[in-house]
């Protein structure tokens, strides 16, 4: 069924043209370049972006697709959450086609397109499975089974990953967005072990995430650093930042896999897929497939890297399959800056 894609959430704007999961086109236009200098999105200048570059992404989606607006059947839409401003261009641009074309929509939460991003292209998870969303906004643990069925069993209590490596880019002052520029730092560490941060602990049985702590011990770190050196903050040399970043990642990333194992445990599942910002981490990934090798059978699937990060292809493909198991939007859709995700 060909489907269009629509996702505005934050700062990416986003056209893909779909059918089942198969991508035809999965345009992407970023304004984080204009973010980058305030160190976090500035929701006014997302708006403002989407605003101005909706229609050419939509132009180039559909001829990238070799499909033209009369061929569509459905509109996926992200709703929400996200920032409303930017919501809003999506939900709108996607009601006047919806009415100018007469073919349905349906808002699709964008915290789910996320979870069931690995099924694009020729993406396999088999269900039941334990799904782990890792992105600037949200970390979360799910329970899916078939039907895209799911079940919230875990989330963060404070910060997301993304934003904890977001935060600690900005204290070392390694620019913005910080995922990228950590892991590329935390590579290049000669000395894995120089830097000692606490590992949180809510309990041995917990699924919930933290990550508020491990940012301030950071910030105390380089803090005490500073303080205890004539240099000032230019004692914080190149390869102490690396090894902070090492020892930051490491930290997190053993939390995020400890606690999905612990899921796939305690709910007898042998499957664990990955979405979101954070998915892209190579390190992630390695660290994954390491824990999967002992861990009695359990495999672990991620999406292609494109498809980690804000995209419209996968708001495109699993609003298909929701459209197919019976969802629908109407007109009154709106945009939900924080829109949950109801078990299902
Ligand atoms: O899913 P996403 O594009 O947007 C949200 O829904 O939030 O995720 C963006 C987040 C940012 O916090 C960014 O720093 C993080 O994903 N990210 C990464 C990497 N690439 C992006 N985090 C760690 N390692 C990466 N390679
Ligand atoms: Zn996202």
């Amino acid at each position: 069924m060909l489907t269009l894609g629509i996702e505005t959430s934050c700062d990416e704007t986003s056209v893909a043209v779909t059918d089942c999961r198969n991508v035809l086109s999965n345009i992407v236009s970023s304004s984080v370049h204009l973010h980058k200098r305030y160190g976090g999105v500035v929701p006014e200048i997302a708006s403002r972006f989407h605003v101005e570059y909706i229609l050419e992404v939509l132009d180039k989606a559909l001829g990238c697709s070799g499909k033209r607006l009369k061929d569509i059947k459905l509109i996926a839409v992200t709703n929400g959450p996200g920032l409303v401003g930017a919501l809003l261009t999506g939900v709108s641009l996607a009601k006047s086609l919806s009415l100018s074309l007469q073919v349905p929509m349906i808002g699709v939460n964008h915290v789910l397109s996320h979870l069931y991003s690995a099924f694009l292209n020729d993406g396999t998870p088999g269900f039941p499975f334990i799904g782990l969303v890792v992105s600037g906004g949200h970390t979360a643990l799910f329970y899916c089974r078939d039907g895209y069925k799911h079940k919230l069993l875990s989330q963060t209590l404070d910060d997301a990953v993304g934003e904890a490596f977001d935060k600690v880019a900005k204290i070392l002052k390694l620019g913005y967005p910080g995922g990228p520029v950590v892991e590329r730092s935390a590579k290049l560490s000669t000395n894995k072990d120089r830097v000692k941060l606490p590992k949180t602990f809510l309990g041995v049985h917990s699924l919930d995430f933290s990550f508020s702590g491990i940012k301030t011990a950071v910030l105390y770190y380089v803090r005490d650093i500073e303080k205890s050196s004539v240099l000032g903050p230019q004692s914080m040399d190149k390869e102490l930042i690396n090894d902070i970043c090492c020892a930051f990642q490491e930290t997190v990333l053993d939390e995020l896999i400890g606690k999905a194992f612990l899921a796939a445990e305690m709910h007898k599942v042998k499957n664990i897929v990955v979405g979101g910002g954070v998915a892209a981490n190579t390190r992630l990934r390695e660290k994954f497939a390491y824990a999967a090798k002992f861990s009695g059978g359990i495999k672990v699937y991620f999406p292609q890297k494109s498809y980690c990060v804000d995209n419209a292809a996968m708001v495109g493909a699993l609003g298909e399959e929701l459209y197919k198991r019976g969802h629908r939007s109407d007109l009154s859709l709106s945009a939900e800056p924080n829109l949950e995700v109801v078990n299902a």
